[in-house]
């Protein structure tokens, strides 16, 4: 920087006066800079200003600036946090970090593989009816939006953020989202296989491109607060663990039995991964998570209905192929957990008590006895 360039500071303004990091009650985790809040989010020219610097910086300088976000704040495990930050709803990187590592502990042991586990030649065709070839369709183009569905992770949960905390959370979650992304992938995958040996579809190119229709159409999780973006997966990863073993029960083809069988095992585990996330954010911030997960359960919808054509019809013909599946079955688990989680903790149990009701009451559901 040239001398004609250097900021000119007045005398009052020093570094040296700024108050040392404060410690104890002013961050519940760390250090922090509270009486520096007020700058957070600021560009560098701006927090300068508002310091008492005089910044007659040149266009080019800023421009070289403008790349950066100021970030004082409350530091926690070590990171600075703004208000932006601590306005944002998401688990501390310890919780979430066991959560994942949870998972893949025993994800990296589930593997099956989609072109190998399968024996197409004990493949019985003749044993499937129509309603259960509809149906083998149908979740395969629910599978196959895996693409819109982890973009739509990724864009939520981007890496590249101006904050430390937000950065290092999101590549964390990564940890777990590529790796659910593979095993639905993989899905997505077996799934078009099967309809493609059993003779379902024959020509691999038209299967491929009938997928293709649908997986092209926008998708959209509808939510975008962490707690809110979590419980719509656990809902999702219920509704479909428990439509493959429903289906299973009934489906005599051996080849779509095993299937199904390795799909309701990686759904279930992908389950238990949300469920042990909502219990830590009800657990982290209490009735503000909650008011994010009732949102969510009373608003839940299956991805594709409001794009595939004649969704509804579809979706009826379906749940009818799979004696005891309850559409409304994973709102029911997700209370049925919330009251668990309200007997571990007294002091929410009347909040989780008051949304399980309101529920409850709203999607006419009367009993969630005996769900488990
Ligand atoms: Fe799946
Ligand atoms: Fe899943």
């Amino acid at each position: 920087m040239t001398g004609r360039e250097r900021l000119s500071r007045p005398a009052t303004k020093d570094f040296a006066n700024v108050p040392p990091p404060l410690q104890g009650e002013h961050s519940r985790n760390g250090i922090g800079y509270p009486h520096l809040e007020s700058l957070a989010g600021k560009k560098p020219d701006e927090f300068l200003r508002n310091l008492g610097y005089n910044t007659k910086i040149p266009d080019v300088s800023i421009k070289a600036l403008h790349g950066m976000t100021l970030t004082p704040g409350i530091a926690r495990d070590g990171v600075y946090q703004d208000n932006k930050e601590r306005n944002r709803v998401q688990l501390p990187l310890a919780r979430l970090r066991q959560h994942v590592d949870d998972y893949n502990r025993l994800a990296d042991d589930a593997n099956w593989n989609r072109f190998k586990s399968l024996h197409w030649n004990e493949l019985r065709p003749e044993l499937l009816t129509e309603g259960q070839k509809n149906a083998v369709v149908f979740v395969t183009y629910v599978e196959d939006h895996l693409p819109g569905y982890f973009s739509e992770y990724q864009s939520l949960f981007p890496i590249e953020t101006d904050s430390m905390s937000a950065s290092l959370h999101n590549r964390e979650l990564f940890h777990f989202t590529v790796r659910w992304g593979l095993e639905e992938d993989r899905h997505a995958q077996a799934l078009a296989l099967y309809q493609y040996h059993a003779g379902i579809e024959p020509d691999r190119d038209r299967l491929e491109e009938k997928l293709i229709v649908e997986n092209r159409k926008p998708f959209s999780i509808g939510f975008s607060k962490p707690p809110q973006v979590f419980t719509y997966t656990l809902l999702q990863e219920k509704a479909t663990q428990l439509y493959y073993q429903s289906l299973s029960r009934v489906v005599k083809e051996p080849v779509l039995n095993r299937l199904l069988v390795y799909l309701t095992k990686d759904e279930s585990r992908h389950f238990g991964f949300f469920s042990e996330m909502v219990d830590s954010f009800v657990e982290s911030y209490g009735e503000k998570a909650l008011s994010l997960i009732e949102e969510v359960a009373l608003n839940y919808k299956m991805p594709l209905h409001n794009t595939m054509v004649d969704y509804r019809r579809k979706a009826i013909l379906m749940a009818r192929e799979a004696p005891g599946y309850d559409r409304n079955l994973p709102q029911k688990v997700l209370m049925r957990q919330l009251k668990r989680l309200g007997d571990r903790l007294p002091d929410l149990s009347g909040a989780i008590d008051a949304s399980v009701a309101r529920m409850m009451d709203t999607l006419r559901i009367t009993t969630i006895e005996g769900v488990a």
